[in-house]
């Protein structure tokens, strides 16, 4: 049996073997981008290096990242489709390396014994097809040739099979060329390839991001009429891959993604509580799955560096939903304890010398997903008593459903279409859009995958979050610390550790510096600097942690002589850019943490 940790130790060491600087895993919580709840892929920590700024690490990386996508949580269940996973990539930024050295990489790494050892006969790949935006990929066609893949085995794909980014509304993306593998009997191989057959497997991703792709410039201020895009060149050519470590180990096990070493002690943990077996039959597997799958994105959810809780907003929703979701299937296979804890410890013991985080957080990951499984437990059977009483459902139903018994939306759908109900989902979005904080991660859209774009209004907020922080630590102490930030085109959000109300004078205070320090039109520039030296000249900053292991330089912001911070930018070049900045809310969001939303006019 090949291991997760062995086929994640030798892809970073194939990597490092080429020249490529391992980068750890970032969080799961993107810093300062507007459109998105999680971490999606590896290239996401990474948007200002793909756009053109230095990388600490230089500009050959590879890491191991830890995704959550929610888009696909319905197909979860099925045999490959995960909410959690861990993707390995290696990044080419601004030319250093193209098609023919990303694809020799892949190549090599994939077929060669020292390597995974895969049979190149048994490797089938897709190229862009071409279209108005961008031709068709003759160079990587002709590569893979040369590689000795035949003719057959390369298909020619349109933009959306094989085209990858930008994850969010803009910003870099570009055709790619994606690796599959039989998974069927050797002497059923076809000759040709079709992605519609699912034993070929995909495996690797290799995206050429020489696109960026934006609003064109007549419609940049406008946000009510459709929007136009346009894909014009990105200024720095880089390659961005990625690779399910996974589906990749299943795929070299020829096993079902769930038997996998990351996996197995999760079913069978489930097997001995609840007494059924894996594979019994759909209904058992698929609820075996989804529990096995949903603990091990909530785990990482929770023990996340940024700590998230269980809440009706944003990440805390999500991963509400996931132990709600959780509870349900556990008594649907007929778990009448509670088990979430249990479960948890076992995905803690897996994972934490990889991602010590968990180790860390250990207690308040099973105190917060306990506290919640007992919580929704009592709600799901009255509520669902209620369900079944009902004799049809509208968005009113579905929002007093909530409302009463905590039933995420998705789990109203789910039993809605278990009975049969017929249910009208704009109907749904809309009576929870009523609710506004709520609606904003309870619609669809707010769950799936995006980027920040760098518009002048987000690098705008972005700047001025810096100068609060620094504001709020003058006003309110040295232990003000970043716990968080989302930017959007319209306001900042920033949270800090500190455990009072401010008061209005606080308040007004934190606002004078800021308009300040705009007014004083200072300059914003940045050094790379050593930990040690970033330190030395006061730079404060989320990152430290995560650079130490690098041994390098990082990367620090200096608004004048005023803020000094560990930072990936982007940033304005002068504060006076900026405007006249006003907070428009401050509150709690959890024990310890405030919460400020600004805006600046
Ligand atoms: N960013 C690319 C992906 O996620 C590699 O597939």
């Amino acid at each position: 049996m090949r291991t997760t940790e062995e086929i994640r130790k030798l892809y970073l060491e194939f990597f490092k073997s080429k020249g490529h600087t391992v980068i750890p895993s970032a969080s799961l919580i993107p810093e300062n981008d507007p459109s998105v709840l999680f971490t999606t892929a590896g290239m996401h920590p990474l948007v200002p290096y793909l756009l053109g700024e230095p990388h600490p690490g230089g500009n050959k990386l590879t890491s191991c990242q830890k995704c959550i996508r929610t888009g696909d949580i319905d197909e979860v269940g099925d045999a490959t489709h995960l909410t959690f996973f861990e993707m390995l990539g290696n990044w080419g930024l601004g030319n250093v390396y193209w098609k023919k050295e990303a694809i020799e990489m892949s190549v090599e790494f994939l077929t060669s014994k020292k390597w995974l050892g895969l049979d190149k006969n048994k490797i089938a790949v897709s190229v862009f097809q071409g279209d108005e935006d961008a031709p068709f990929d003759q160079e990587a066609f002709d590569i893979w040739k040369l590689m000795g893949i035949s003719e057959k085995r390369i298909a020619k794909l349109p933009k959306k099979n094989n085209w990858w980014g930008p994850a969010g509304e803009t910003g870099p993306c570009g055709p790619d060329t994606e690796m599959f593998y039989w998974t069927g009997k050797p002497d059923e191989i076809p000759e040709s390839f079709n992605d519609d057959n699912s034993l070929w497997v995909e495996i690797w991703n290799d995206v050429f991001m020489e696109y960026n792709k934006q609003l064109t410039t007549n419609n940049l201020r406008q946000t009510t009429i459709e929007k136009e895009y346009e894909f014009v060149p990105l200024k720095q050519k880089n390659v961005d891959t990625g690779m399910g470590l996974e589906r990749t180990v299943a795929v070299l096990n020829n096993c079902d993604v769930y038997f996998i070493d990351t996996f197995k002690p999760i079913i069978e943990e489930i097997e001995k509580l609840s007494g059924k077996k894996y594979g019994t039959n759909d209904g058992i597997t698929r609820s075996i799955r989804i529990i096995a799958d949903h603990i091990r994105a909530a785990v990482f959810i929770s023990g996340d560096e940024r700590g998230i809780i269980p809440s009706n907003i944003g990440q805390g929703y999500v991963l509400r939903k996931l132990v709600r979701r959780t509870v349900r299937y556990g008594k649907k296979i007929g778990i009448e304890k509670k088990f979430i804890k249990e479960i948890a410890e076992k995905v803690i013991q897996i994972f934490k010398h990889t991602y010590p985080e968990l180790e860390k957080n250990k207690e308040r990951i099973a105190e917060e997903m306990e506290k919640e499984e007992e919580k929704f437990a009592i709600a799901l059977e009255r509520g669902l008593r209620e369900f079944e009483k009902l004799p049809s459902i509208d968005g009113k139903i579905a929002f007093d459903l909530y409302q009463s018994y905590g039933f995420p939306i998705e789990l109203t759908e789910e039993l809605s279409n278990e009975r049969g109900f017929i249910i009208n989902k704009r109907e749904f979005e809309e009576e929870f859009k009523k609710h506004q904080e709520l609606s904003r991660t309870a619609s669809a859209g707010a769950f799936k995958g995006g980027l920040a774009d760098h518009s002048e209004e987000v690098i705008k907020y972005h700047t001025t979050t810096h100068l609060l922080h620094k504001a709020l630590r003058e006003i309110l102490g040295e232990h003000v610390e970043q716990k968080g930030s989302n930017l959007t085109k319209e306001r900042l959000r920033f949270d800090f550790s500190h455990s009072t109300k401010m008061t209005p004078e606080e308040i007004s205070a934190v606002e004078r510096i800021v308009n300040t320090k705009i007014n004083e039109n200072l300059p914003v520039h940045f050094e790379m600097l050593t930990v040690e030296e970033a330190k030395r000249r006061g730079a404060i900053g989320l990152f430290e942690e995560k650079y130490k292991s690098l041994g390098e330089k990082v990367k620090v912001y200096f608004i004048g002589d005023y803020s000094t911070e560990i930072c990936g930018g982007p940033h304005v070049e002068h504060t006076g850019q900026i405007g006249k900045f006003k907070i428009i809310k401050e509150e709690a969001v959890a024990a310890g943490t405030r919460r400020i939303k600004a805006v600046v006019t």
